[in-house]
């Protein structure tokens, strides 16, 4: 049998890593290599720069950038940048995006940009003592973090508050020091996790020279920031007169429209199995967005759905109300995002999807992508009320369909023309394709 286990792998060279998966993992090894290799950027440094980002590399995965136009968000056009694999998703956001567009766009609204860190640790002294020693603690902190924290705080951000929080009902000695940042452009994770191991650093001794030294210095136990950040949020809305929203697919009158919209979004409040859904479709937006700036689509989806369960109970993230005639549809999402730093301006694309949202600044992203969200939500519950997804869902997808079944141009548009007004499944189009390749042979 052979080994497919290895030591010292990360030390083989590109060439050798290659080799060794596809003699080992692959039937066909040659053809294998051409194809990893075909999905090599053509530009060796910017290949080197892409190596760069993750570890044991041996090609590229692409998926595709597309855009998605007419976005007025307050009162500003943007076109927006979206990576995503999902068919159907870029087109819905550009259509519900054109919708409001006629309505008077998108508002955001900034509210807050703090970020949080923690420093957990064990200490089984006086807890009154410490907590009436916590602001000197605090501003011993601030000062020791100094060095790292200057040009973020010349910039206007760093270290804005810190307290102390006494666990010991729930954990025996856990105590946590609650850091809230401001990192102005940057995601800011690298800042935040150094300022926070060097607190950690340094805790021990402050307690020494500051508490009773009758009890042990206090035991770190982790210090990493928290990628639940509530109050780094921001509002994305969109509103009109019930009347404007005018008549859907000739069936449905605007006050129908807004009663099952509104029904649909209520929902997403009462049960947790529609609300995932629902929250999962926010997200496809979202994650589009967060991918094509190269921002952490994990810590986004992770904060998102915390938010999600902040009452206790896991809802829909977006809120729609019918008030004196007036339709009002709101996402309120925690978004920590940023435009300068880590990837942002190293991968090449992501620095084109900024440079397309015209540099923003992060807060400015963080309006984007909630709008974003708010149009994909929009869409996709437009769709379920009125025709359900299936309809644009599959007219986009038969493109994939067409792929897999290797259909020739003409055969495509044949295709599509066919099936402009059929629900179109797998079988259908592969039965289609069979037929009218069949009449062509017979010709
Ligand atoms: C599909 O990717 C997303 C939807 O299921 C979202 C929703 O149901 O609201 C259409």
């Amino acid at each position: 049998m052979r080994k497919k286990t290895i030591s010292g792998f990360s030390k083989l060279s590109k060439v050798g890593k290659i080799k060794w998966i596809v003699e080992n993992f692959f039937k066909d090894p040659e053809t294998v290599k051409r194809e990893l290799a075909s999905y090599l950027l053509v530009n060796e440094e910017q290949q080197r720069i892409l190596d760069g980002f993750s570890e044991n590399t041996i090609s590229n995965y692409p998926l595709p950038l597309g855009v998605a136009p007419n976005f007025l968000i307050n009162g500003i056009e943007y076109c927006v940048p979206m990576v995503t694999e999902e068919s159907s998703v870029v087109a819905a956001a550009a259509s519900a995006a054109k919708f409001w567009l006629d309505r008077g766009g998108i508002q955001t609204k900034i509210l807050g940009t703090l970020k949080t860190g923690q420093i957990h640790f064990l200490w089984y002294g006086d807890s009154g003592m410490l907590e009436a020693k916590q602001k000197e603690l605090a501003a011993y902190l601030i000062g020791v973090c100094a060095d790292i924290t200057k040009n973020m705080d010349e910039r206007g951000g760093g270290i804005q508050h810190i307290s102390l929080l006494n666990m010991v009902d729930r954990e025996p000695g856990y105590y946590q020091l609650l850091l809230e940042l401001d990192t102005q452009d940057s995601m800011g994770a690298n800042f935040i996790n150094s300022v926070l191991e060097k607190c950690a650093q340094v805790l021990p001794g402050w307690f020494e020279k500051n508490m009773n030294t009758e009890f042990p210095a206090p035991e770190v136990i982790m210090a990493i920031l928290s990628n639940y950040n509530p109050e780094c949020r921001v509002l994305a809305w969109v509103e009109c007169p019930t009347a404007d929203l005018g008549e859907f697919e000739g069936v449905l009158g605007p006050e129908e429209f807004a009663r099952r919209f509104y029904t649909a979004v209520r929902i997403s409040h009462i049960d947790p199995y529609r609300a995932v859904t629902h929250n999962k479709g926010i997200f496809n937006g979202i994650d589009a967005v967060v991918l094509a700036t190269a921002n952490d689509f994990r810590a986004v989806e992770a904060c998102g759905h915390a938010y999600a369960a902040r009452t206790g109970k896991y809802i829909g993230l977006s809120k729609c109300s019918i008030h004196k005639g007036i339709f009002r549809f709101e996402l309120e999402i925690p978004l920590a995002v940023g435009t300068v730093g880590g990837l942002t301006t190293l991968h090449p694309l992501a620095k084109r999807s900024l440079e397309m949202l015209g540099n923003p600044d992060a807060p400015t992203l963080m309006q984007v992508i909630a709008a974003t969200g708010l149009m994909q939500n929009f869409s996709a519950i437009r769709s379920l009320i009125t025709t359900g997804i299936q309809k644009g869902h599959m007219k986009m997808h038969i493109h994939n369909m067409l792929l897999r079944l290797e259909a020739t141009e003409e055969e495509s548009v044949k295709a599509l023309e066919y099936f402009k007004d059929k629900t179109v499944s797998f079988r259908d189009l592969r039965h289609y394709l069979s037929e009218i390749r069949s009449v062509v042979v017979k010709n």
